[in-house]
């Protein structure tokens, strides 16, 4: 619980986020600590390039037919750190064994999903005061840690994320995830920036994303498209926090520049709601999910 803990926004800040669903907190992580991140993130992927991949991701991630491997890679990945690939990462060579093709900078999409909980470095930044203040100042009662990621959409190699709500992966009843999303670097329309469709919040989830049998399945509750010409670009200097309504429309350009856009997010939901059971994430008794 996060009772007694200091208050982060300001009532502008507040406002600003019940009102467009987002908020931008320049400056909220400090220098010294984005070092840690970053520095931390290099270690773990020259630990990959120097031959510490999981067992299996080769032939996970070797052709795009392997769905149902990706599928499984993707579906226990609730509590544990584990690597996904860009496309074309691997092939196969003549033998059919699978090799990487592409230097490891240029072949992860991002780590997931337990970061928070299972490296230091990163459950000591989740779980720091500043961030339980914010999480307090939105409403929170019985926050709870569900999900980590970093994000590497490496230059010239990051692809689009198409215009979704977290809301739709990761549902309670009532909704309650809250995303946060730390720039890592500075990000900007060249490089792929996120950017939200403001007070698009109010219409909820229009798509629901779960399990069902051994895979998952999308249902469609609006079929409305986005109005993709209503997203404004949320351009961020290394350092700043995007807090964002679970069910705010978001959306990231692919990366055309030479310049990384490194990221780190952070999902909450409240202990208080129900978690679905056909949510693709599910946490595993060994590793019950935790608040700060
Ligand atoms: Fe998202």
């Amino acid at each position: 619980m996060t009772d007694g803990v200091a208050g982060v926004l300001d009532n502008e800040q507040r406002q600003h986020f019940e009102q467009h669903g987002y908020v931008v907190l320049g400056g909220f992580v400090p220098d010294d600590l984005l070092d840690d991140l970053r520095t931390r993130i290099d270690e773990m992927v020259v630990g990959y390039a120097n031959g510490g991949l999981p067992d299996g991701a080769a032939s996970v991630f070797s052709t795009t037919e392997q769905t149902h491997a990706q599928d499984d890679w993707f579906l226990t990945s609730a509590d544990v750190i584990r690597p996904f690939f860009e496309d074309g990462a691997f092939a196969p060579d003549g033998d059919g064994v699978s090799h990487q093709v592409v230097p490891m900078d240029q072949a992860l999409n991002k780590l997931g999903h337990a970061m928070h909980d299972l490296d230091p470095v990163f459950d000591r930044f989740s779980r720091s005061p500043s961030m339980a203040g914010l999480a307090a100042d939105l409403g929170f009662v019985d926050p709870l840690l569900l999900q980590s990621m970093v994000i590497f959409k490496p230059p010239r190699i990051g692809g689009e994320v198409i215009c979704h709500c977290d809301h739709s992966f990761l549902w309670t009843e009532p909704q309650t995830v809250v995303g946060f999303w730390f720039a890592l670097d500075d990000a900007t329309i060249n490089n792929g920036c996120m950017w939200a469709i403001p007070g698009g919040q109010t219409g909820g989830a229009r798509t629901r994303f779960r399990r069902e049998g051994a895979g998952t399945t999308t249902d469609v509750l609006d079929p409305t498209p986005y109005d993709m010409d209503a997203l404004v670009p949320l351009e961020v200097e290394a350092g700043t926090c995007i807090a964002f309504h679970g069910c705010l429309p978001h959306w990231s350009g692919p990366n055309t520049s030479d310049q990384p856009r490194l990221a780190y997010t952070l999902h909450l939901i409240d202990g208080t709601a129900h978690y679905s059971a056909d949510n693709w994430l599910q946490r595993s008794p060994d590793l019950p999910l935790r608040g700060f």
